[in-house]
């Protein structure tokens, strides 16, 4: 593949990350209309994380290679109407440089949650407050894939040190703007806790803006752009009011006895007093007046039209947005006071502006999915009989009931199933549930508990009678894909040539850091062997996601903001736009399908991943997602939701069972993924590690086959995340195990993500795939339903179009005459180059030819943890290999096939995450 076009960030992208990470900035407190600083206003800017601000959380959501990053101190210097105190700044750079950042050694998951920050003595305060009269203290939190964040100092909680700084700052200074560049909420108690808290002016939730965050949050405290996000989740004053705590953190099962009462659903029902902050909350530098609101039903479409008028009452620009909530009849099978039913933002209204609005509420907004069958519907949908208020405002809390079509709210009479559906992925196991309980005085409700409705299906028939018919297998007719596309032969046709080995073949991607794709991405997969690549079925690339392209050899891409940054903006609009250019940031970089949005619902604030997903609501969820989807989709690429469904937590991801009502997924956690293939047109998933209700997602065929295809109509690819595990998809069990493939494929999880590079054909990994056909435990029927629905998606990607481009050129390399004074080697005469401590070596090779290249490696960490090295050669890039851990065991893996001339070679291994050690590299002599 040429790399010349490769690693250019796009020309724009930037801009729409800055402009997103100020649009989602969320303003909680302004006291004394604190914020904006305005003209010539000196500042004094205390914490570490000024310098160095944190760009995003850890692991693969946030491993984009930058050429720069912004942070808040440089974006608040670079602005003329601010002066920084450039005396305090020096005191932290020279702190800085015996005090630096802690990468908790580069390895997986290693970095913790916070750095050591410095401190600020009273006498350090004051002087400081001598020369300014505002002062920002920024904090900084991250947390990541396979590490949750936890309730600890440092973590969660401030520590000493900063709630010592918050002390020292808070009583020299009277005027305190803090600056949060977290991943996620955290513990707000410390605000109160301030040796003098009325000096805590402002507080904004800045997040981690991508590589843009700096200069977002910069123009926010300054009002280039006026505060304006909204909090997707709710900030409760204690972790313990979250209802998920009870089981946050489960070793092998977590049990969802919270049921739908997920964030606000919970609070505003049974706890309205726990909320500190409610959901949908952000201040604006103005004041906003929601007016002549008014809703009607028009029964053509079955949606809910509402109008209003926004008028910016205030003196200072900004957006406003409008959020409308239902609060249905509590008489039938019981619900949360409010759910968010629609929402738009306005634009930017200057002082006196004003702007009429619409927002559509289809009538499916107003169900509650019913899976006990007490409404007189089981599994089905239904509008339940009574008042439904529509309740129009600007947060949670801040809103007024509207009328609907002239009356107080929308009555129904009787109750009705607006969608009858079938039972699907309900679980298996016995536990109780919150419902709602006894109404009492502040109008709020006690919590009680049922029995969860179990499974009653039985999933062997489902998947017997449902199996799709074989095809018998031709052998090869001549037929291409590009045929199929073309519309000169069918797909059943196209496929019915493959061999069960090809089949069997082409439901494994190969990975991390393949060759034959774009250097440093998650995989390449679809025509994996030479046979498949005859029939016209290209390879393509994805890479991670969701923050922006990962290319672990270093190429550069654009990082975009944080999934809850993005929510907090409330702005479909922005977002599409935004990942407009993604899209093409990924076609020019030859990725087909970007791994991302994650959109797990925010169960718990300690979710490691919270930051790259967007919010505990499910509806403000699908809308992001849908918008990043279609966005991305514009280009004729992909992008793969992820991870489905309820990978709640870090903690033992692969093994930690969700279990939960089938009304909890259709509501909650399967929501955001329906409106992201129903309204965005996804096409591409990635199921998650953990099983759900008693089946892993990669082998769950109610998850896969019965809501998302047949029920949602999703026509595309599903992909296991990488290196998953799989069990009985017909009895479930405990016993879950990479090799189950056949199992997957019955699930129609078409592609198990990975194979080592070069293993698929081999089946590197020793699936059962084959052994499952013997068995009769999978179909040829279901292996080539499997194909077709990869080959359905492979020929709209651009890698369709590359495939007739696409010459795999052998990479050559010209040896030095000297050494350089070293000494080396001769390959001819020992193939094996014996790596040192440097992971430098020379070496000799006597004549031109054609080498294998095999590293022999070990990576002492769990199979799910990633690491990478970068072999050069002659100062040029040989090779960019991956590996997961591998539990200390060492093994061997091709790399490339190369062609050496004569001459001396310089071998150097760098390894921009640290973790793997190789032993040697072998040059194998290949002949023609
Ligand atoms: C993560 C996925 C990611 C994949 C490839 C997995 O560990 O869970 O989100 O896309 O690795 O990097």
């Amino acid at each position: 593949m040429t790399k010349d076009k490769l690693g250019i960030p796009m020309e724009g992208l930037a801009d729409l990350a800055r402009k997103a990470a100020a649009e989602g900035a969320v303003l909680l407190r302004n006291t004394d209309k604190v914020l904006p600083l305005r003209g010539g206003e000196s500042v004094a800017v205390f914490g570490r994380c000024q310098i160095e601000y944190y760009r995003s959380g850890t692991g693969s959501g946030g491993a984009v290679n930058v050429e720069y990053t912004t942070n808040l101190l440089d974006s608040l210097k670079d602005n003329p109407a601010v002066s920084v105190d450039e005396k305090l700044e020096k005191v932290y750079r020279d702190w800085l440089i015996d005090n630096p950042f802690d990468n908790g050694g580069g390895g997986w998951a290693a970095e913790p949650w916070s750095q050591q920050e410095m401190p600020v003595s009273r006498q350090l305060a004051e002087d400081a407050a001598k020369r300014s009269h505002k002062a920002v203290i920024v904090i900084g939190r991250t947390a990541g894939e396979d590490k949750d964040n936890t309730y600890a100092k440092g973590a969660f909680l401030l520590s000493d040190t900063e709630q010592e700084l918050i002390d020292n700052v808070s009583e020299a200074f009277g005027d305190v703007i803090i600056v949060l560049n977290v991943s996620n909420v955290i513990d707000m108690s410390f605000v109160d806790k301030a040796a003098r808290p009325s000096s805590i002016k402002a507080i904004l939730y800045a997040w981690q803006g991508g590589m843009e965050g700096g200069r977002g949050a910069a123009d926010v405290l300054t009002g280039l752009v006026p505060a304006q996000g909204k909090l997707s989740d709710t900030i409760a004053y204690n972790i313990s009011d979250y209802p998920s705590d009870k089981s946050f953190g489960g070793e092998l099962s977590n049990i969802y006895q919270d049921d739908i009462y997920v964030g606000y659903r919970y609070f505003e029902t049974f706890n309205k007093k726990a909320v500190r902050y409610p959901f949908g909350f952000g201040l604006s530098y103005t004041e906003f007046e929601i007016k002549s609101a008014d809703c009607f039903f028009n029964k053509d479409s079955e949606e809910f039209v509402v109008k209003a008028n926004v008028k910016n009452i205030g003196d200072y620009k900004g957006k406003e947005v409008v959020q409308i909530y239902i609060e249905g009849p509590q008489t039938g099978i019981g619900r949360p006071s409010r759910v968010l039913a629609g929402f738009t933002k306005t634009r930017l209204l200057e002082a006196g502006e004003e702007e009429d609005i619409t927002i559509t509420v289809p009538l499916i907004n107003l169900a509650v999915f019913d899976d006990s069958g007490k409404s007189g519907f089981k599994n089905a949908y239904v509008i339940e009989a009574g008042d439904h208020f529509f309740h129009l405002g600007n947060s949670v809390r801040d809103t007024s009931v509207i009328k609907v079509d002239g009356s107080d709210s929308y009555k129904v009479d009787q109750t009705y199933a607006l969608v009858q559906c079938e039972e699907a992925l309900a679980p298996v196991t016995a536990f109780k549930r919150m419902v709602v309980g006894q109404p009492i005085e502040d109008g709020s409700y006690q919590e009680a508990y049922e029995d969860a409705p179990l499974r009653e299906t039985d999933l062997a028939a489902r998947i017997k009678d449902r199996l799709p018919k074989d095809l018998e297998i031709t052998g090869n007719k001549g037929l291409t894909l590009k045929m199929v596309k073309d519309g000169k032969c069918s797909m059943e046709d196209f496929i019915a040539q493959l061999s069960v080995n090809d089949l069997a073949t082409i439901a494994r991607g190969e990975g991390m850091c393949s060759i034959k794709v774009t250097p440093g991405t998650a995989s390449c997969f679809g025509g994996v062997s030479d046979r498949l690549l005859e029939f016209g079925i290209p390879l393509g690339c994805c890479s991670d996601g969701p923050s922006g392209i990962r290319m672990d050899g270093g190429l550069k891409a654009t990082q975009m903001p944080i999934g809850t940054l993005l929510a907090c903006t409330f702005d479909i609009e922005l977002i599409e736009e935004a990942f407009t250019l993604l899209g093409k940031e990924m076609v020019r970089n030859r990725i087909d399908t970007l791994l991302g949005p994650g959109m797990n619902i925010h169960r718990h604030p300690l979710c490691g991943r919270n930051f790259e997903y967007f919010s505990e609501d499910p509806l403000l969820t699908g809308k992001m997602a849908a918008a990043i989807v279609r966005g991305i989709g514009k280009n004729g690429v992909f992008a793969t939701i992820k991870h489905f469904a309820c990978n709640s937590q870090e903690y033992n991801r692969h093994k930690v069972e969700a279990v939960l009502s089938q009304r909890a997924l259709r509501e909650i956690y399967l929501k955001g993924f329906e409106i992201a293939v129903r309204e965005g047109g996804a096409r591409s998933v990635m199921t998650s590690y953990n099983p759900v209700n008693g089946y892993w997602a990669a082998s769950n065929y109610d998850l896969t086959t019965t809501l998302l295809r047949k029920e949602w109509g999703f026509k595309g690819l599903v992909m296991s995340d990488w290196w998953a595990t799989m069990n009985d998809v017909i009895t479930g069990g405990s016993e879950a195990d990479h090799s189950r493939t056949g199992d997957m494929i019955r699930a129609q999880n078409d592609v198990y993500m990975v194979v080592n590079n070069n293993g698929a054909e081999i089946n590197a990994f020793g699936d059962d795939t084959m052994e499952a056909l013997d068995a009769g435990r999978l179909t040829i029927g279901e292996l080539q339903r499997g194909a077709m629905n990869l080959c359905g998606v492979l020929m709209d990607m651009p890698a369709f179009d590359h495939l007739q481009e696409m010459e795999l050129k052998i990479p050559e390399f010209e040896g030095a005459d000297a050494a350089d004074g070293h000494i080396g080697p001769v390959l001819q005469k020992s193939p094996r180059i014996m790596l040192d401590k440097e992971q430098d070596i020379w070496f000799f090779n006597e004549e031109d030819a054609r080498f294998g290249v095999v590293s022999n490696l070990t990576f002492k960490s769990s199979d799910r943890a990633q690491t990478v090295c970068q072999a050069l050669i002659n100062g040029e890039e040989l090779v960019t290999f991956q590996t997961n851990g591998t539990d200390g065991r060492w093994i061997r893996q091709k790399l490339l096939t190369v062609i050496l001339k004569r001459g001396w070679y310089h071998l150097q291994l760098r390894f921009p995450k640290p973790g793997m050690e190789v032993e040697y590299l072998e040059f194998l002599e290949e002949k023609d």
